[in-house]
């Protein structure tokens, strides 16, 4: 099986060769990673960073993109997942498929980012300040990056104040959310590259 809700499900039919399971996985995930790419050319200002460094971005982002883009799969208030096909897996069933601490970190962030109610448009913000802000070591041009981050934090951060002004901690706890992405984001790689291993 490969247990991972952006597969369509977690098990396919029997006797399928590990190829197999593969190809179907990729094709049930690359469309949410070409949304990823197209999304980011519509960040302003996106297309201005080097190639390289829109390279760089995307390959270090497009997980914690995804993971703000599909933390509405996971339910917190009936503590099951949806995978991509719509079918959907409690706590315990998921357990029995091996899943563990990943799956509660991310309930709990599903659950935080919830909590804030974000409007389309902050979470349109948000979630291209997440790709903004991905892991930057190697960057062609870290300032110009950096500058566009600034930009985006400025947006958010004045959008944010004008729909809730009597909320002042909203910001706040939004930008906090960024970290919980990065560690998602390395706890996930661990899963998959150890996925790998045993396949
Ligand atoms: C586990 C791949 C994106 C949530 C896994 C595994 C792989 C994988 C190979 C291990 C499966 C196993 O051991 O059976 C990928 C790829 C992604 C992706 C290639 C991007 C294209 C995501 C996203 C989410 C997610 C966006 C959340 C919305 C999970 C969860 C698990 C998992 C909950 C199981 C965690 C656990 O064992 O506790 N993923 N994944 N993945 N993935 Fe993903």
């Amino acid at each position: 099986h490969l247990a991972c809700p952006m597969n369509a499900l977690p098990r396919g039919g029997p006797l399928r060769s590990v190829q197999d399971v593969w190809e179907e996985f990729s094709l049930s995930f690359t469309p949410a990673v070409r949304e990823v790419v197209e999304f980011a050319r519509h960040i302003p200002g996106f297309q201005n960073l080097t190639q390289q460094d829109q390279v760089t971005l995307l390959k270090a982002g497009t997980f914690e993109v995804l993971m703000v883009r599909f933390a509405t799969l996971f339910d917190v208030h009936e503590r099951s997942l949806r995978f991509l096909s719509g079918a959907t897996y409690s706590l315990p069933e998921l357990q029995a498929m091996g899943m563990g601490e990943l799956l509660s970190s991310m309930f709990d962030f599903s659950e935080k980012l919830a909590s804030l109610n974000l409007s389309q448009e902050e979470l349109g913000i948000f979630t291209a300040l997440v790709l903004v802000s991905a892991d930057r070591s190697g960057m062609e041009n870290a300032s110009l990056v950096e500058q566009l981050q600034e930009t985006l934090i400025r947006a958010l951060r004045s959008l944010i104040l004008k729909n809730t002004p009597n909320d002042t901690s909203r910001f706040t706890k939004l930008l906090l959310r960024l970290p919980d992405l990065r560690t998602l984001n390395s706890m996930h790689s661990e899963k998959l590259l150890s996925f790998r291993v045993d396949a």
